[in-house]
């Protein structure tokens, strides 16, 4: 009998440790690993040669670069992962990253930051029980330029189901927002803010069959309606607040809804929403097809819901001839004339002309440049000009202006001090609340110097708080719960702005080729919307508006979601942990009521409860499906709901 169990012990002890293998990371499918540029190179670095960290070369390994995500499916069958992590040899001396390891969402290594010709450091998590991994390469927080990040010897000790790379699984586009009725709805904000004096502009957003009749009750004398348009145009009254009870009539019925116009100092109560070429066009854009977005955008309904701004980003100036970047010929050319005014490239050939088409059509226009000598792309940028080009962009009847940091960066200190960051923006925020039009001035700068302590007093309306988020598309949740950090800051006429909507068509982070459907699912393109409107971020679409279709239309146009948005509290949901991809987001609304997020980061579909404790509420509550515009019923503690993967159910808590 000893022996019989003596021997079964050695035998199960024997198949153990023939069970432990290794399997090495530079062995996996790699289709998964989604990284911001170039492709993960196996055993080797990003620029093709043997991997090396400060001076030590490794055989095996993986090459990327940041910001790279790779998802792998343990399946509790991996017991440790060793790696060792560093920035790659060959790699230009400004590259910084951070290497990090997410065991079932939850982080159980991290790098810090890390610079080239740092010795490696060594990864070594126990992965016992572990479900899903995901390795990432972040940029460190200063942009991706030159992050080779390398995962060098990195290997799994295996004692069960081998790792696998994730595949999202695909998923079939389906449709939440029911159709608009013939019936007028009226939409958009409930306050809205203009300067005293100002030529002031307002179109109604309203769905339904045209003709329809608007009336505007209680409004100023300074301003007009056309009633068949819905367009208020005019001069902004004497500072005040009044009270405007707008009126939408159709054959089909009525529809009446109140506007507080508050005449004053402050603008964009609510955050801005429009369009903004750069994801979809990057520097291919010209005056044609910017004339062609305020179309679309009143043809398909968007502006019915209240995206009402056509901005134009980079690209629209001249840029100099330039051998490496190529710049389209129509695009070259002399920055200024000879009194120093800006010079629009060929692609432009009438600005004026421009923001008066736009405004024709009761929609705003924006643009954009840079403080440095050069934007970004290399385009003549305002530096010791912003006077001028201030008075310019008025002149020609923009109403909203971007401005970015690039190449500033190379005139000042580093580090560089709070105000030395601070002044290019404090002078143009001056110089544009100088002009005699209302202009929305939005701060470019990915968050540098705690942006959102000090962009409003500077005269700012909406500020980046991260880089080009072109590059993390695949981290939306993240990216929230990053911007959601400085929610004490946003108030109405101060938003944090987390980037653009980009869903449907876009084009790839580096404005390299033409507007692909973007790799979120369905499901992750409406949590990107529900997202945003929990968190009053500022709602501008940049994907490819020639090539919408119903279902992003479907994504981006729901008056319910909007009207979180559009919320005049201004108030970014807070977040209630439940676990840690789990998450509610929970916004108090102007009436009292709250909207709630069941949020579900994971990489599977999770029954997500919102407990009124959380909520903060107490007793029977109302609740509201809000991308269904369904009632669902009362509830007495809580709401519970399945929650698909990466995806967030919107609801709306409590009786109006
Ligand atoms: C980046 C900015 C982008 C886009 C680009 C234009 O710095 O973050 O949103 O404006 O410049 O070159």
């Amino acid at each position: 009998m000893k022996r019989l169990l003596f021997t079964t012990l050695a035998l199960a002890f024997a198949s153990t440790l023939a069970a432990v293998e290794t399997v090495w990371l530079d062995t996996l499918d790699l289709q998964s690993l989604h990284q911001s540029w170039g492709h993960p190179q196996i055993n080797r670095s990003m620029r093709e040669k043997p991997l090396t960290i400060a001076g030590q070369v490794y055989e095996r390994g993986l090459g990327t670069h940041a910001t790279s995500t790779f998802r792998i499916l343990l399946n509790r069958g991996t017991e440790r992962f060793t790696a060792s992590v560093g920035l790659d040899d060959a790699a230009g001396t400004d590259g910084s990253v951070v290497f990090q390891v997410l065991a079932d969402g939850k982080r159980v290594y991290s790098s810090g930051a890390m610079k080239r010709g740092q010795a490696a450091k060594l990864v070594d998590v126990d992965l016992r029980g572990v479900r899903t991994l995901q390795l990432l390469v972040t940029d460190a927080g200063d942009g991706i330029t030159n992050d080779h990040g390398n995962w060098a010897d990195a290997r799994f000790t295996v004692s069960g189901a081998k790792p696998i790379a994730y595949v999202v699984p695909p998923e079939a586009p389906y449709l939440l927002t029911p159709k608009a009725g013939p019936a007028p709805r009226i939409n958009g904000p409930l306050v809205y803010g203009a300067r005293p004096g100002h030529p002031f502009l307002y179109r109604i957003p309203t769905q339904g069959t045209r003709p329809m009749m608007f009336v505007a009750a209680g409004l100023p004398a300074t301003l007009k309606l056309d009633p068949t348009t819905g367009i208020i145009t005019g001069l902004t009254p004497p500072r005040g607040e009044y009270a405007l009870t707008l009126t939408a009539k159709n054959g089909a019925g009525q529809a009446t809804r109140p506007l507080k116009l508050v005449s004053g100092d402050t603008l964009s109560l609510t955050p801005q929403m429009g369009w903004n070429h750069w994801y979809a066009h990057y520097n291919r854009v010209t005056d044609v097809m910017m004339r062609e977005a305020a179309d679309i955008l009143l043809r398909t309904g968007m502006a019915e819901v209240g995206y009402d701004y056509v901005n134009i980003d980079d690209c629209w100036m001249n840029a100099e001839a330039d051998a490496k970047r190529k710049p389209d010929p129509l695009r070259i050319g002399p920055f200024r004339d000879a009194a120093g005014r800006l010079r629009p490239n060929q692609h432009f050939p009438d600005m004026k002309g421009l923001a008066d088409y736009i405004h024709a059509r009761g929609l705003k226009a924006g643009l954009y440049t840079s403080p440095g000598p050069k934007t970004c792309a290399g385009f003549a940028g305002a530096y010791q000009h912003e006077a001028d080009d201030a008075r310019l962009f008025a002149e020609w009847g923009f109403d909203f202006l971007k401005y970015d940091w690039c190449t500033y960066g190379t005139l000042v200190t580093k580090p560089t001090p709070l105000d030395e960051m601070q002044k290019p923006y404090r002078l143009m925020g001056d110089l544009l609340r100088q002009q005699p039009r209302d202009m929305v001035f939005n701060l470019c700068q990915y968050g540098m110097g705690d942006v959102w302590q000090w962009g409003a007093e500077i005269g700012g309306q909406s500020w980046r708080t991260a880089g080009d988020l072109g590059f993390e598309l695949d981290r939306i949740f993240e990216v929230a719960l990053k911007n959601i950090e400085h929610r004490d800051w946003q108030k109405p006429g101060a938003w944090n702005d987390p980037d653009y909507l980009q869903i449907g068509y876009v084009g790839n982070a580096r404005g390299e080729g033409l507007p692909e459907p973007c790799n979120l699912t369905p499901t992750e393109q409406y949590s990107f919307m529900s997202l945003w409107s929990l968190m009053s971020s500022p709602l501008f679409f940049s994907g490819d508006l020639a090539k919408l279709d119903d279902f992003t239309l479907n994504v981006l146009c729901n008056p319910d979601v909007i009207a979180v948005n559009q919320d005049p509290l201004g108030q970014c949901a807070r977040v209630v942990k439940l676990d840690d991809e789990v998450f509610l987001l929970v916004k108090d609304l102007a009436d009292g009521t709250k909207a709630v997020g069941l949020c579900n980061a994971r990489e599977a579909p999770v029954t997500v409860t919102a407990k009124w404790t959380d909520v903060g509420v107490s007793g029977k509550q109302a609740v509201r499906d809000l991308w269904r515009q369904k009632e669902l019923g009362t509830f007495a503690t809580e709401f519970k709901s399945e929650v698909r993967r990466r995806g967030v159910v919107m609801i709306k808590v409590g009786a109006p």
